[in-house]
């Protein structure tokens, strides 16, 4: 072990029970907001629920699940290859195009770009649809009070009181607000620092400093990947805590009610996720690029 990751652990010992102490003072905190009464009229006036706009659709149609289940199943490609290019660790082949001036890139940058045109061209069809249907109703506010409503429903989320939450017709305020976040300023905005960082930007749009620079491309797209990460570690553990049956049949079988169905697709959309992970591993993703017609150079096993 090096002496620099021997010094992380006595730090780490430290910081787990500290963050578990004040996790634990917040929940307290939260509780004895529904107890003492100036605090507790504002739950009253406030419970969770934003003013929906007229006309918004009910329910799940079979696009937004089936787009909803290829954005997580091509993020987990999109995200392990990201890791692996920030893992700074030697590709096991290099590709290239076979064009004038094409840039060499990893396996791994290769990869990150092929499984990104998908997941952004999935992104494409899941925006275009949400705008023609009128989903987007359902993650836009329609008004100011959904700022009081989120923090409502947050404080609820943490003193383990969980908010109404009635996903089929509407999503409570704070749910409305991520979504939304996510949907509309955190996915484009990797696509955006995504593309600055990627060959097909041109050099002469590129400058040693400021918002065009490399540095800060790299910085944005890296903290928008933790958010995207985050967000779905706190989403899935709620969608699986707060009525998982309900949840899951809504997105994964259009239905309102607490059967297994759901459930069961979910189960099978798990282990075509996992099967498809170990299948698309290293070695045919350099026999897809020779496919592709690169050139492909394959390094010697370390
Ligand atoms: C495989 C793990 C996942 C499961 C089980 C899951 C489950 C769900 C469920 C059940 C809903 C509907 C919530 C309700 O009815 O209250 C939902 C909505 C949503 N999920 Fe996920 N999700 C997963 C992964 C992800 C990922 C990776 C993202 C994005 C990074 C994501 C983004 C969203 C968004 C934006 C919505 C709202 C969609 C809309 O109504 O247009 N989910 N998810
Ligand atoms: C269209 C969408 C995207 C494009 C075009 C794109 C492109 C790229 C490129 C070109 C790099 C290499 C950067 C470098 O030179 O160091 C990179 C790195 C990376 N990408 Fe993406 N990306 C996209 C979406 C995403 C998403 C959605 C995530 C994760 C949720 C992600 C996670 C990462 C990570 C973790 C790295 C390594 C960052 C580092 O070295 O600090 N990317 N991406």
């Amino acid at each position: 072990m090096t002496d620099e990751r021997a010094r992380g652990i006595p730090v780490l010992v430290l910081l787990i029970p500290a963050a578990l102490g004040a996790f634990g003072m917040a929940v307290l905190f939260a509780r004895a907001l529904f107890e003492i009464p100036v605090t507790a009229s504002f739950f009253q006036t406030y419970p969770g629920m934003s003013q929906p706009w007229p006309g918004t659709p009910v329910g799940f149609p079979a696009w937004l699940s089936w787009t909803h289940f290829l954005n997580a199943f091509l993020m987990l490609f999109v995200v392990r290859s990201g890791l692996l290019i920030r893992s700074k660790r030697r590709p096991p082949a290099f590709v290239t195009r076979r064009a004038a001036g094409a840039r060499r890139l990893g396996l791994h940058a290769w990869w990150h770009i092929v499984v990104d045109v998908l997941w952004a061209l999935n992104g494409a069809v899941y925006l275009v649809l949400l705008v023609i249907s009128g989903q987007w109703k359902r993650l836009i506010p329609a008004d100011w009070d959904v700022i009081p409503n989120a923090v409502s429903a947050g404080l609820q989320y943490l003193a383990f009181e969980w908010p109404e939450h009635d996903g089929w017709v509407h999503y409570n305020a704070l749910q409305l607000l991520m979504y939304g976040f996510t949907v509309f300023v955190a996915g484009p905005l990797a696509v955006v620092a995504g593309v600055r960082l990627s060959p097909i930007w041109p050099l002469r749009w590129s400058r040693p400093r400021g918002v065009l620079s490399d540095a800060f491309a790299r910085a944005a797209h890296w903290w928008i990947a933790v958010y995207l990460i985050a967000f779905t570690v706190l989403h899935v553990t709620l969608v699986l805590t707060t009525g998982v049956l309900r949840n899951l049949n809504h997105m994964y079988a259009g239905r309102d009610d607490d059967t297994w169905i759901g459930a069961g697709v979910f189960a099978v959309s798990i282990v075509v996720s996992l099967v498809a992970f170990v299948l698309l591993g290293p070695r045919v993703q350099t026999r897809l690029a020779e496919l592709a017609r690169n050139d492909v150079r394959r390094m010697p096993p370390a």
